[in-house]
């Protein structure tokens, strides 16, 4: 473990691989043991070297002067003292826990600067996000860089996840921070989401429109079992997010709370809890190897410092730069008697919105139900240890990824093509009960194929993580290809479009 293994040495410098230098946080008349000339080398503790740790003998001064150096550096406070190299290796985490602090804290000072001028009531929100934009000295950029920040979130978080679960960062005790992960990566999109809501324009109100018929997807099923009227569960999940049948005041107050008090202060909580998890479960992940065990740890500080400094230069640059061109949109002012058509989601619910379109119940509740359910299990079903720290757990999970990722490929491709050029049930079955079209659609049939796919791929391999691999892997292709058509292939009344 990274924290108990660095008790014995102080903080600023790398005993062996600095010999004698000085580095900040570590001058001062106290040295460890193992730095002291003519010490008795690595292997001992300090009590066996110094004689003891008795008030007044050198380890206990030692220690002393230790806890004053920690506690009087803010960095060391968030970062154990001693770093694995295999943790500063760039292409094993990419920066990317690193990026999303900082921005979540670059989402926290813009926002707090856009609330001094925004105003949430239907009557004046379009307006006071108006007046951000085109009188407020540097308001646009402030908007944009919000915005900008926010896409951002959203897509870093999920690289963040392919990340962890790529490199098996789930397993070994990780298992809580993962799950602590997964609760994070929906708070980030409903964060995201709440925001879109409040400029109140045409884009806002009818996307956040669409969120609550996909929150009132369970009403597809109530409706057939007919118990909609003792049991309506869509209902009640739509009038929990805005308040009503129809978006209005209570939902701009509603979305104005979650996404300027309630979902930030949860994300601040846990993103404390994910950090100080990194720290008890022992630093990042790396692999159980001898060769990666023999490593010599380095000290982070101020190694660290500067890489993460480094992540926070390039964070900065790119926003404010991108903040300059890319506008946050902002139509006309939020008319409920005249639809956007189409009327579409954020980009990063597209994808359910396009399930939605087969099954409003099998796209909006059955399948990210249960994809929320296989990432929370995910730790719990695969125990696998030794592929921890490696990137897809070597080249027989690499050709497992890409295996499935082309199978996913063509099961999504083949499905909507037949959708596209022949039609689906309804088309060819009029009369036919809507059960059959919310049992057998792209959403379900998808679902089914790729659960098969991993059991086969488990059963083969003989291996929890392979077959995990295989599932992953094939939703999270389908996820982004539904996307894509979402994005690109859907026009008005929700056609296929060739693209753009
Ligand atoms: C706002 C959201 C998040 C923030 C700010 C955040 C931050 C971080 C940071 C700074 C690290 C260490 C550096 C790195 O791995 O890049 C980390 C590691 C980790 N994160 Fe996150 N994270 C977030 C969301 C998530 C999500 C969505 C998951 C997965 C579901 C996740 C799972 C993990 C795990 C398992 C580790 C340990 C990795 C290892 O041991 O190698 N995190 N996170």
């Amino acid at each position: 473990m990274e924290e108990r293994s660095s008790n014995n040495t102080p903080p600023g410098n790398h005993p062996r691989q600095q010999p004698g230098s000085q580095q900040p946080g570590n001058e001062g008349p106290v040295k460890s043991p193992r730095q002291q000339p003519g010490s008795q080398g690595p292997g001992k503790t300090v009590r066996q070297q110094s004689g003891g740790d008795g008030p007044g003998a050198p380890a206990d001064q030692y220690r002393r002067e230790r806890i004053r150096r920690v506690t009087q550096n803010f960095f060391l406070h968030i970062h154990s003292t001693r770093v694995h190299p295999h943790a500063l290796n760039p292409t094993y985490t990419f920066g990317l826990g690193v990026m999303l602090g900082f921005l979540f804290l670059v989402m926290i000072i813009t926002g707090v600067l856009l609330m001094l001028h925004y105003t949430p009531s239907v009557d004046a929100a379009y307006n006071s996000v108006k007046d951000i934009v085109h009188v407020v000295p540097g308001g646009r950029i402030i908007r944009n860089i919000h915005r900008l920040a926010s896409n951002f979130m959203v897509l870093i978080v999920f690289l963040h996840l392919l990340r962890t679960f790529y490199t098996g960062s789930y397993s070994g005790g990780r298992q809580l921070n993962w799950v602590i992960g997964v609760v994070m990566f929906v708070v980030v999109l409903l964060m995201s989401f709440s925001g879109y809501l409040l400029p109140w324009d045409q884009l806002s109100y009818w996307a956040v429109t669409i969120g609550s018929n996909i929150a009132a997807s369970a009403r597809e099923l109530t409706d057939l079992l007919g118990i909609t009227r003792f049991a309506d569960i869509g209902g009640f999940l739509q009038r929990l997010l805005i308040g009503g049948e129809t978006v209005g005041q209570e939902a701009l107050t509603r979305f104005f709370m979650l996404h300027v008090i309630f979902l930030p202060m949860t994300l601040l909580v846990l993103t404390g809890v994910h950090f100080w998890r990194i720290r008890k479960d022992g630093g990042l992940s790396r692999p159980k190897d001898e060769a990666t065990e023999k490593q010599e740890k380095l000290y982070s500080w101020p190694l660290v410092m500067w890489a993460e400094l480094a992540i926070l230069a390039g964070v900065l640059a790119v926003l404010v730069l991108l903040a300059f061109f890319v506008e946050a949109p902002l139509l006309e002012q939020a008319n409920p008697s005249h639809p956007e058509n189409p009327a579409k989601s954020p980009w990063y619910f597209l994808g359910i919105q396009e399930l939605v379109s087969y099954s409003a119940f099998a796209g909006g509740l059955l399948v990210p139900v249960l994809f929320l359910y296989f990432l929370f299990s995910i730790p719990y079903k695969d125990r696998e240890e030794q592929y921890i720290g490696q990137w897809f757990s070597g080249s027989k999970g690499l050709k497992v990824t890409w295996k499935a990722a082309f199978m996913s490929l063509l099961v999504v491709v083949l499905q909507v093509f037949i959708m596209v050029r022949f039609g689906w049930l309804r088309d060819w079955f009029p009369g036919i009960s809507q059960w059959f079209v919310l049992l057998f659609n792209p959403a379900t049939i998808s679902v089914l194929v790729f659960a098969l796919y991993a059991v086969r791929v488990g059963r083969k391999s003989g291996s929890a993580r392979m077959s995990a691999m295989a599932l992953f892997t094939a939703a999270v292709v389908a996820l982004i290809l539904f996307t894509v058509i979402g994005i690109w292939f859907r026009g008005a009344n929700w056609e296929f479009i060739a693209g753009g």
